[in-house]
Order: structure tokens, then C-alpha cells, then sequence
């Protein structure tokens, strides 16, 4: 049997296997294979079409699902009698070539500078736990020890193992905390704010309570009376990057003790800071009231999901409880491949590389703000700095001009609870390669000129 001439377009953006189905199935209704035809082998089509095998596999497999063909035991593939209903399955228009975008949006780690060999040796390490390893929902003693180490030399904070709870990072963490928080509970939240933590407590039917933000961090004498708990990001304000000042600080645990509130310290890219002092980690000041949150989210990546949480003994209890009763508990792989790259010191060597890089970007993300003529702000921590632009038509002048031009900026907007009173962009430079940050950084002169 012929087949029809089948047009496979490897610049089309759609999967072969997918345009390969799509040539079969119309070859079926508009009669070129009929009913009892036999198809090629996957193994014959593949080499007929110059295509791997997987990809014939895969489209074979589509079609056997969709029912328009069917396989016979040691005989082959062959075209239904009737498959389905007779109408032509018309192939997806193709989605128009879209230009790639630098993504300047905050939050992503650096990780051009993971040493890809001790990532691959961690995750070779983390591959030997069993599968039948009990579930823990503590975490492993492994992790919860490199944990220890890295608040200890990197976040001046002293606690022991038994202090720190593994979690599935911070957002998850905060996500729990919620859950154990008083019913209908009043929340303050830093304004603006990172809107996944407002998420995460109003899905849990908490209030949540906007509350500003200056230079110096969260304003904690706006902070009303009845709260049960306090969310606040003191190492970097997210996203406008103040670090909370040393007497705001003191304030407010000394406020939280008063009023009986909980404190949430959110230290997502605590251990990056550039020419200024370290200040003390709110948990340092007031463990009995405060609840610390870390993630490898920014040292490393994501998709390790693993964060830690060190936690007043009654919070922690509560957390532990929950975990029982509703079955959850953070994954162990993630923290077997964190707890071998600390074992290996390549926790420590991958957080100088990391410094050194993001400092060096830094410099040049200041260097194009302040030659385009703004003053840049948060600069002094983590791996985002903001501009400050003059309202909300400008911020979204700029975000589309940028966009324009293939990089894709964070405005300020998205990140309010309430009203939008702050406009400007927030420049995420820790995500692209350098490459792309030099790039990007050429458009982010011109669109702020202009
Ligand atoms: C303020 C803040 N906290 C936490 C996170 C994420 O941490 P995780 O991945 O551990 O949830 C982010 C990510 O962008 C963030 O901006």
C-alpha cells in the first residue's frame, strides 16, 4: 500500500509526532487509507520519513487511543472499519510564531552558575533511598543538619536540629501555617507584597490586612490592633527590597509578645546581601514568637522543593499535627539532594560562585538604571532591584515597550492587595545567562530613555 506523502515541518514549533498523527488521521477520512489498510512498521515509516522511531511510536500510539486504527497481534497496524464518527478532525491551526522573551521577572534563581556535575552527583546521591523508606514528616536528620549549618554560617542564627522542620518551600510552608492559624484570623501582609503568600492565607479563610512599606521595610507602627499573625519579608522586602530596619526589628517582636500575634519571616534570598551590614534575622531576636522560613528555591532551584522552617515549640507541634492528620509531609528526595551537595561543600562553593555572580549583575543592572537616569531601589540585597516610575499608564507604557522588544518585565501592579499606589518595574537579574542579562540590559537603556 502507498502511503500519502506525509510533510513533516521540523521549524513548525508543534512535536513531529503530533503533525505525523495529524497527516494519518486525514489520510483515513479523506480516503487516501482505507478501512483493513495496513500502515508501515513504526520501525519502516521512521526510516522512510529520515524520523526517529519514537516518533512513529508515539503518533501510532495517538491513533490507536483515538481509535482509528487498531493493532493485531504479530500482523501489524491497520485503519479501523469505522473509526469514529466520520468527520474530518481538522489539525489545530499552528500557533504563530511568538518572539522569545528575556524574562526579567523576579524570583527565578541563578542557575547558570550550578556546577553541573555536583548537581547530577546529588541527584545520583538522592537516588538511593528506598522506596520504602518510612514517611517523615519532620524531615530527614541529613537535611535538617545541613540546614543547621547554612543558618548558622550564612544567616547568624543558632539552632539545633531538632528546631527545624523540612518543608516543601516557603510558600507551601506558609500555605500550612494558615491552616493552623485561628479560623477568620486577621493577617497583615506587607503592602506591596509577594501576592502567593495573600493567596495562600486567604485560601485558608484568613482576612488578610494590607499594611505599608518604605524604604526601611514594613511600617510596623501602621500595624493594627486583633492580629493573629504578621507575614513580612525583612531580609528584602519583596518586591520593593527594604531591609527592616534594626528598631523596627526590635518593634516588632516586642509588639507581637504584647499583642500575642504571630511573626512570619519570609528569608527567600536572605544570604545575598552587597555592601551593607548583616542585620539580625527576626528568629534571632524572638524565637517565641516568630516562625523563620527558608527556601532552596533561590540558592538553587525549584524543583528541588524543599525549604525548612524553624518554629516556636507550640507552632512546630501544631504543624506536626496537621502533617498526621492530613497525610502530608514535604518530599524526602529534594532533601537528600540538598543535604549531599552541603555533605560535599557544594552548598558552600555554589554560594560564593552565586554571590559573585549576582553581585557582578547587580552592578550592571544599577549601572543601566542610574545611566538612564533613575535611581534604582532595594538594590542592597537579594536578586531584584525596582525603578520607580511615575504612575500606571508609564509602568505599563514600559512593560509593553520592553515586551516589544523581546524582554519580558514585572511591574509593580501585580504585586498589590489593595489599592495601587506604587508604579514602577521590578528587574529580576538573577534568571537570564549573562548573555541574555547583557541583552536585555541594552533594551532596559532604551525603553527607560525613551
Ligand atoms: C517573597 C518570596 N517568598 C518565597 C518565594 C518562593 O519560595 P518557594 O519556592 O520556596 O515557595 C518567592 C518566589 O519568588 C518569593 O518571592
Amino acid at each position: 500500500m502507498e502511503l500519502p506523502p506525509l510533510v513533516l515541518d521540523r521549524d513548525a514549533g508543534r512535536p513531529l509526532a503530533v503533525q505525523l498523527a495529524e497527516g494519518l488521521r486525514a489520510a483515513t477520512t479523506d480516503g487516501t487509507l482505507r478501512a483493513g489498510d495496513r500502515l508501515p512498521s513504526t520501525r519502516a515509516l521512521a526510516l522512510e520519513l529520515g524520523i526517529s522511531r519514537t516518533v512513529t511510536a508515539a503518533a501510532y500510539e495517538q491513533l490507536l487511543a483515538e481509535g482509528w486504527v487498531q493493532g493485531r497481534r504479530g500482523a501489524g497496524t491497520f485503519v479501523v472499519d469505522a473509526p469514529g464518527p466520520a468527520v474530518p478532525v481538522r489539525p489545530a491551526p499552528a500557533p504563530a510564531p511568538r518572539p522569545v522573551l528575556l524574562d526579567l521577572s523576579a524570583g527565578r534563581p541563578c542557575t547558570e552558575v550550578i556546577d553541573r556535575a555536583a548537581w547530577r552527583r546529588a541527584w545520583r546521591a538522592g537516588a538511593d533511598l528506598l522506596a520504602d523508606s518510612e514517611p517523615d514528616p519532620v524531615g530527614l536528620v541529613a537535611f535538617r543538619g545541613a540546614v543547621v549549618e547554612n543558618l548558622l554560617r550564612h544567616r547568624g542564627l543558632a539552632v539545633a536540629a531538632d528546631d527545624v522542620l523540612a518543608t516543601a518551600g516557603s510558600t507551601a510552608a506558609i500555605a500550612e501555617l494558615a491552616r493552623i492559624l485561628p479560623a477568620g484570623g486577621r493577617v497583615a501582609v506587607e503592602e506591596p507584597g509577594y501576592q502567593r503568600a495573600v493567596a495562600a492565607l486567604r485560601a485558608a479563610g484568613l482576612v488578610v490586612v494590607p499594611v505599608p512599606v518604605d524604604g526601611a521595610g514594613l511600617v510596623v507602627d501602621a500595624l493594627p490592633a486583633g492580629l493573629a499573625a504578621v507575614y513580612c519579608t525583612p531580609a528584602h522586602q519583596y518586591p520593593l527590597g527594604g531591609r527592616l530596619s534594626a528598631g523596627r526589628r526590635l518593634a516588632l517582636v516586642e509588639r507581637a509578645r504584647a499583642d500575642g500575634f504571630l511573626v512570619i519571616e519570609d528569608d527567600y534570598d536572605g544570604e545575598m546581601r552587597y555592601d551593607v551590614a548583616p542585620l539580625p534575622l527576626l528568629a534571632a531576636l524572638g524565637r517565641d514568637v516568630v516562625v523563620h522560613l527558608g527556601t532552596a528555591s533561590k540558592l538553587f532551584s525549584p524543583t528541588l522543593g524543599v525549604g525548612w522552617a524553624v518554629l516556636p515549640p507550640a507552632v512546630r507541634g501544631a504543624l506536626l499535627d496537621l502533617r498526621d492528620r492530613t497525610g502530608t509531609r514535604p518530599s524526602l528526595a529534594g532533601q537528600r539532594v540538598f543535604a549531599a551537595l552541603a555533605g560535599h561543600g557544594d552548598l558552600a562553593r555554589h554560594l560564593r560562585r552565586l554571590r559573585r555572580e549576582l553581585a557582578t549583575r547587580r552592578s550592571a543592572a544599577v549601572a543601566t538604571v542610574t545611566a538612564a537616569g533613575y535611581r534604582p531601589r532595594g538594590d542592597a540585597a537579594g536578586a531584584h532591584l525596582v525603578v520607580e516610575l511615575a504612575d500606571g499608564p508609564t509602568e505599563r507604557a514600559v512593560l509593553a515597550a520592553a515586551a516589544d522588544r523581546g524582554v519580558r518585565l514585572d511591574g509593580l501592579a501585580r504585586h498589590h492587595t489593595g489599592a495601587i499606589d506604587t508604579a514602577g518595574v521590578v528587574l529580576g537579574y538573577a534568571g537570564p545567562t549573562r548573555a541574555e542579562l547583557d541583552r536585555a540590559m541594552a533594551v532596559l537603556r532604551e525603553v527607560l530613555a525613551g
